[in-house]
C-alpha cells in the first residue's frame, strides 16, 4: 500500500480509544524493523523523521525513496504515514516537496501569533496536497536534535486557537519530556490534558516523549484523548544494548572485522521487540 496521510488512522484511533505509535527512523535497519513489526501486528504506524535524521539519511528525497521502496518490496499492507517530526517552517516545506505524507510544524518556540500565522499557511498547503499536519503548543521538555525545551504545560486557549486552524493533530505540552524522565519528574498533567481536550473537541492529541512513561499513565492519556504517541529513545536504547552485546561477544571477528549485516541484526530484533511492546500497550494491534 502506498503512503497515506495520518488523518484516517488517527480519526479511527480517537473513536476506538487507542493510539497509533509514531516511531522515529534513523536508517534502513530501523525503518525495516518498524515496518515489519507494524505489518506483523496488523497495526497502522507513523514513521517519524527528525530534521537531523533526515540529513543523516542523505535528505528527504532519499528517505521517501527508501520508504516507498520498502513498502513495495516488503509487501506492507497496513497504513503507513511518513511524518516530519518537529519540523521547522522550511523543513516542513521541503518534506511536502519531497513526498512525505504528513508533517509536524513545531512553532512552539515562536510567539502564539507567529505560530498561528505559520501554521495557518502550512495547513492550507497540506490541505491542497492531501497531507496531514501536526502543530505544537507548549514546548516538550528535554533535547530533540539539539533543541532543549523546558517542558511547560500548554495553555488550553492557545491550543484551541491552533486547533481551529484545521490541523489534523495537536501536540500539547503536558509535562512530557523527550528522552529519559528524571527521578523527580512530576508526571503528566492530566488536568492540562483534559482541559486541552475540552477546548479542542475531537482533535486527536499527540503525546511526545513516549519513552519511559509508565503504562498506567499512557492508558490514562489515551482515555483522555491522546491518539498518537511518539517513541524514539526507547528504540535507541534497545538498539544500543543489543549492538553492544554483539560486539562484546566478538563473534564475527575472524580477522575480517564484523559483517555489517550481522552486526546490526541484533539491534533490528531489539527494535522489533520494542515496537511490538508499544503497539500492544497503545492498543493499535489489529486496527489496520
Ligand atoms: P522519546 O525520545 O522520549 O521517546 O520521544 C520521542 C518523540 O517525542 C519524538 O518527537
Amino acid at each position: 500500500m502506498p503512503l497515506v496521510n495520518a488523518k484516517e488512522m488517527l480519526t479511527k484511533a480517537k473513536a476506538g480509544h487507542y493510539a497509533v505509535g509514531q516511531f522515529n527512523i534513523n536508517n534502513l535497519e530501523w525503518t525495516k524493523a518498524i515496518l515489519l513489526t507494524a505489518q506483523e501486528m496488523n497495526s497502522p504506524v507513523i514513521l517519524g523523521v527528525s530534521e537531523g535524521a533526515g540529513k543523516y539519511m542523505c535528505g528527504y528525497n532519499t528517505v521517501v525513496g527508501m520508504v516507498n521502496g520498502m513498502l513495495e518490496t516488503l509487501n506492507i499492507t497496513v497504513p503507513v504515514a511518513l511524518h516530519l517530526d518537529h519540523g521547522s517552517y522550511e523543513g516542513a516545506k521541503a518534506c511536502i516537496e519531497a513526498g512525505f505524507s504528513s508533517i509536524m510544524f513545531d512553532g512552539s518556540h515562536y510567539s502564539i501569533e507567529e505560530n498561528i500565522e505559520k501554521t495557518k499557511e502550512l495547513v492550507a498547503i497540506c490541505e491542497e496536497k492531501g497531507l496531514s499536519i501536526e502543530a505544537e503548543v507548549g514546548s516538550i521538555g528535554g533535547e530533540e536534535d539539539g533543541v532543549v525545551g523546558a517542558g511547560e504545560c500548554a495553555d488550553p486557549n492557545e491550543c484551541k486557537m491552533i486547533a481551529d486552524l484545521g490541523v489534523t493533530m495537536l501536540a500539547a505540552g503536558i509535562g512530557n519530556i523527550h528522552g529519559k524522565y528524571p527521578e523527580n519528574w512530576a508526571g503528566l498533567s492530566f488536568e492540562t490534558l483534559a482541559a486541552v481536550q475540552e477546548k479542542t473537541g475531537t482533535m486527536p492529541l499527540v503525546l511526545h516523549g513516549g519513552t519511559g512513561i509508565p503504562a498506567d499513565m499512557i492508558q490514562k492519556a489515551i482515555s483522555l484523548g491522546v491518539s498518537k504517541i511518539n517513541v524514539n529513545t526507547e528504540c535507541q536504547l534497545a538498539f544500543q544494548e543489543a549492538t553492544r552485546k554483539y560486539i562484546e561477544a566478538g563473534k564475527d571477528l575472524e580477522g575480517k572485522g564484523f559483517d555489517p549485516r550481522k552486526l546490526l541484526a541484533p539491534g533490528v530484533e531489539a527494535i522489533k521487540a520494542t515496537v511490538k511492546e508499544k503497539i500492544e500497550l497503545f492498543g493499535s494491534a489489529n486496527k489496520a
